[in-house]
């Protein structure tokens, strides 16, 4: 596989060849990812939720995403890698903005960052850009503002927000955002962004118009079951698949059925008769 650049999601979205995106946190998923040809992997601020146990993203910081951003651009190196920023890590000031983005581009080897928010983060989006940062910004269901939203919901269902959703989608591109990110709006929107951007459009929950789908990995393959968006479909059941396996091994060692000999190193009888001695 040739390393995946933003030009090849640009041309990909030209020839209209449906992109695949998903989250990765780890060395050994992102191998897979690799493996499998998966065009970008978002090292998501989900992790928080995932991977920490956490109730939302809100507790993550860049020290927790940064380890995970390395381990995965080493399982996955030719993938187009984006670091999602944390919470209150671009919120305060665009210099913090950028010098939190700086740390995924040059530490992390990132292609881009994402950030949520509509019109609101354009100045931020600005400023990125302006510093050589590729942006990928992350609009509608917002979950780093779930306090303000009041839960996990779709957004832009009536004509008002979906008026605001296509007007923002405009800003952030004029402000210089790379690629576009909608969550949770209806496919109806989402088509009508897609057709009039410029740059490439994923969408996770937000139908099959947009120029690539994306999923929590975890999720896809049914190994997180806390709130399961409408959204997500499970391709396989492999927390249950582990769950099995964990429950094999807990009987075979209660039945003293393993280790077998097959796991176990010999020793030369000899020696092991006059160890005995
Ligand atoms: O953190 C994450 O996994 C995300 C995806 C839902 C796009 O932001
Ligand atoms: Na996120």
């Amino acid at each position: 596989m040739a390393k995946i650049t933003i030009q090849t999601l640009r041309e990909k979205k030209a020839r209209k060849e449906p992109m695949t995106f998903l989250t990765g946190y780890d060395y050994p998923f992102a191998l897979l990812e690799q493996k499998a040809g998966i065009d970008v992997i978002l090292v998501g601020d989900s992790i928080g939720m995932v991977v920490y146990g956490y109730n939302s993203t809100l507790p993550v910081t860049m020290d927790l995403m940064m380890p995970h951003v390395k381990a995965v651009r080493l399982g996955a190196p030719d993938a187009y890698l984006v670091g999602d920023m944390p919470y209150m890590s671009y919120q305060v000031s665009k210099s913090e903005a950028i010098r939190n983005a700086g740390r995924f581009m040059a530490e992390g080897e990132c292609d881009a960052v994402k950030l949520e928010g509509g019109r609101e983060v354009a100045e931020t989006i600005r400023a990125m850009a302006d510093a050589t940062i590729p942006v990928m910004a992350h609009m509608g269901l917002t979950p780093q503002s779930v306090a303000q939203l009041g839960g996990y919901k779709a957004q832009g269902r009536d004509l008002a927000t979906a008026k605001k959703l296509i007007e923002d989608a405009d800003i952030l591109q004029e402000a210089g955002a790379s690629s576009l990110l909608l969550e949770a709006v209806p496919a109806e929107v989402a088509a009508i962004i897609t057709q009039r951007s410029r740059v490439p459009v994923f969408g996770i929950g937000a139908g099959p118009h947009v120029d690539g789908q994306v999923l929590v990995i975890h999720d896809m393959l049914g190994m997180f079951d806390r709130g399961t968006a409408k959204f997500v479909k499970k391709y396989r059941l492999i927390g249950q698949q582990i769950l099995e396996a964990l429950a094999e091994f807990k009987e075979d060692v209660t039945a003293k059925r393993f280790p077998a000999k097959e796991h176990c190193y010999p020793m030369p009888e000899d020696v092991a008769a006059e160890l005995k001695k």
